[in-house]
């Protein structure tokens, strides 16, 4: 760099003077320095620094294009003028004694600026957003204070940002997710606040944002960083799940950041060096689980075949076993992190344009449902991704708090389970909140079952058995398995989503706490308690599955003011008649035809009985009802295995094809 800046400087002794402009401002900075003698041939009233080799100083033709004087113990300020070099691309006054405000204006085309450990104070100058061909922004170490504006939105080349140990606070502004160049962001050992969602979406590859008040839950995308330092926050715990933390043989394995500010530096090596080799180990251990799997479905596919010509009478337990290898598959890509204190569950952040692309502009057309917080949309994504989009009406939401629905985000996005429809991303962006589900195409169990249209799919009994079965360990899933209990307070069929093999997804899970006043369309699904008192449990949750049991036995609506008076309930007409067999058979849907076996029919009915109590504390819990309903399916498997004739089943059509 010296070798070349001397050459440029021989070259410029011949013909050019230095531009008068960066001479005057070289002269006002060296004042504004104190005159100090580290800076040799400098002047603070004449001279040409160009042609003089004035020290640190970088000529081009005749404009001053960097000045370099790092670590010279300069004390004094920087000046007024620093705005009139206009060539100026590098200045480099780091590790000196320079204090004060920054000036309000910087170079203006300045590329790299490094400040770092000086004694700078004030705010940064919004001037600093006029500055778009920086690529290195370094004020490291100083005395900088209060809210860091929104300067970012066309600093577009900025790839280096050190904003650590100073005294910033406020949130990351929003332009910061402008920042598309940006690869190294530190904000360590700053006051800073609330969520890091801004950075959600930067390619970024090495972020140190420790020792700051940052709150909520960090996003997805910024645990797959290589390198990634943030302890010392306030990130969200995990109230759902408590399990260990798990088995770690060091620490390096782990990108979970060392503790303590001070062993940052000493540890970043090494945390590189077990990043490295934790990731080539994870990407070996990958290739050969998909490798593993690749196989596994291919076997899978092969017996689904099998069972489907020849419908085979083990059938359902093939199922169970799918039921079951199901999580373990899922749990693989779980990135859950176990930190001092954080459990970091993923979920992605869009923004509000990038749904208004997929939804075309939210348009009428896209509207696949209504929910109790506002309209779902179907929303198109590049590489023909669909998902379900859910636009909340802000009048339906009772927490107006940013920092509480995000946390109510976070903790439904925990919810994982194959008969739950996953949430997979967020966004809340100018007062809007949306939340991206993933889309379950075959529409809900309420359509399949009330509406004209889809007659012709209508469920086969083999289906309706297998959605009640679904559904309750979608139940027994959040009221047992989730630390704490979620009730799901909006049990329904048109919560209940199938797709295209049939399988239930069940839908809203989690979002009570979100509208904990707001009376739900609940009508014909409510427990008598909660109707009588307002009092909601699990327990009322278990009367709503049951009614939902009720209207797939049935095939009619909770209540239909459409029939006589004495059915318009369906609870109320039923109930009584679930014991009598011949009176059973007549409740049947009648789009059945006929086609259901006789016994698997009235142990459905006996479930149901057990659910619809009024006396919520005679319902059975629901991990009750999914092992009748398992018991059920088996026997008739079981069943079916021995010939169809003394299996007890009543087919109007015996050699329609029916499993148990
Ligand atoms: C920045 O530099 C470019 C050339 O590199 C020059 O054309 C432009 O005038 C400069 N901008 C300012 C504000 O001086
Ligand atoms: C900022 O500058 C300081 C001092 O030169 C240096 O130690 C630090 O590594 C720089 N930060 C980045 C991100 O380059
Ligand atoms: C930033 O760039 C956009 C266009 O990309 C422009 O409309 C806007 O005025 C620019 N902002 C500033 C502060 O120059
Ligand atoms: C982005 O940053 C890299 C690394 O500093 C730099 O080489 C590149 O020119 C930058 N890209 C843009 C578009 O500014
Ligand atoms: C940092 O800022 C806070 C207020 O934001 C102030 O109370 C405190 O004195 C500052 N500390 C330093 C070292 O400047
Ligand atoms: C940040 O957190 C620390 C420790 O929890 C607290 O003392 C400090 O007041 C907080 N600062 C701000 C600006 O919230």
């Amino acid at each position: 760099m010296r070798f070349v800046a001397v050459i440029f400087v021989l070259l410029s002794c011949v013909e050019a003077i230095t531009d008068p402009t960066d001479v005057q401002a070289l002269q006002v900075l060296y004042s504004s320095l104190n005159n100090a003698a580290q800076l040799t041939n400098w002047k603070n009233n004449a001279g040409d620094p160009c042609v003089e080799s004035w020290r640190g100083v970088t000529c081009q033709g005749a404009s001053v294009v960097s000045i370099q004087l790092p670590g010279l113990g300069l004390e004094g300020t920087l000046g007024y003028l620093l705005s009139s070099f206009m060539s100026l691309k590098t200045l480099d006054l780091s590790g000196n004694n320079i204090h004060d405000t920054l000036p309000y204006q910087l170079p203006p085309n300045l590329t790299s600026l490094n400040l770092a450990n000086n004694k700078l104070s004030g705010s940064l100058p919004y001037s600093i957003a006029m500055m778009f061909n920086l690529n290195y922004m370094n004020f490291s170490s100083n005395e900088l204070s209060q809210n860091i504006g929104d300067i970012f939105n066309n600093l577009t080349s900025l790839a280096t940002l050190d904003l650590s140990h100073n005294n910033f606070s406020g949130n990351l502004p929003n332009s910061m997710g402008s920042l598309s160049n940006i690869s190294t962001f530190h904000a360590q050992n700053n006051q800073f606040t609330g969520s890091l969602i801004a950075l959600s979406s930067l390619p970024l590859t090495n972020v140190n944002i420790a020792n700051n008040n940052f709150t909520g839950w960090i996003p997805k995308e910024l645990l797959s960083i290589p390198t990634f330092i943030y302890d010392g926050n306030s990130f969200d715990n995990a109230p759902y799940t408590t399990p260990p933390p798990p088995a770690r043989s060091n620490n390096n394995r782990s990108p979970s950041p060392p503790t303590g500010s001070n062993a940052q530096s000493s540890n970043r090596k090494k945390l590189s060096i077990g990043a490295i080799l934790g990731i080539s180990l994870g990407s070996a251990l990958l290739l050969l689980l998909g490798f593993l799997m690749l196989l596994f479905c291919l076997r899978k596919r092969v017996k689904k075949e099998k069972i489907h010509k020849t419908s085979h009478p083990n059938s359902f337990n093939t199922e169970m076993q799918e039921q079951m290898v199901k999580p373990i598959e899922e749990s693989m890509f779980e990135i859950q992190k176990y930190g001092s204190t954080q459990i970091i569950i993923p979920s992605i952040s869009y923004t509000v344009a990038a749904l208004q692309t997929a939804t075309n502009s939210f348009s009428q057309d896209n509207i696949i449902g209504e929910g109790s917080l506002g309209p779902v949309y179907k929303g198109d994504f590049p590489r023909g991704k669909i998902m379900a989009i859910k636009k909340i009406d802000n009048a339906a939401l009772s927490l107006e708090e940013e920092d509480n629905f995000l946390e109510n985000v976070s903790n439904v996005s925990r919810l994982k389970h194959p008969n739950i429809v996953l949430l997979e991303g967020y966004c809340v962006e100018h007062g809007q909140r949306l939340l991206v589900y993933e889309y379950i195409s075959n529409g809900s169990l309420h359509d399949f079952l009330h509406f004209a249209d889809h007659q012709n799919k209508s469920l086969t009994w083999n289906a309706r058995v297998k959605v009640a079965l679904g559904t309750a360990r979608a139940l027994e899933y959040l009221h047992e398995v989730c630390l704490p209990c979620v009730v799901h307070k909006n049990f329904k069929s048109s919560n209940i989503l199938l797709d295209e093999d049939l399988n239930p997804h069940l839908s809203d899970s989690g979002l009570a706490a979100l509208t904990p006043n707001t009376q739900r369309e609940m009508v014909g699904y409510s427990a008598p308690e909660f109707a009588l008192s307002g009092i909601y449990t699990v327990k009322s949750d278990v009367y709503s599955f049951g009614v939902v049991m009720l209207e797939l036995l049935t095939g009619r609506k909770p209540l239909d003011s459409s029939r006589v008076r004495s059915e318009q309930s369906l609870v109320r007409w039923a109930t009584p008649q679930l014991h009598d067999i011949d009176l059973l058979a007549k409740m049947v849907d009648p789009t059945l035809n006929g086609m259901y076996p006789a016994k698997s029919l009235s142990r459905f009915a006996d479930v149901i009985a057990l659910c619809v109590q009024p006396e919520p504390e005679f319902r059975p819990p629901m991990s009750e009802v999914v092992q009748a309903l398992v018991r059920l399916m088996q026997r008739a498997s079981m069943a079916n295995t021995r010939s169809s004739e003394d299996s007890g089943f009543t087919y109007r059509n015996p050699d329609h094809d029916i499993s148990f």
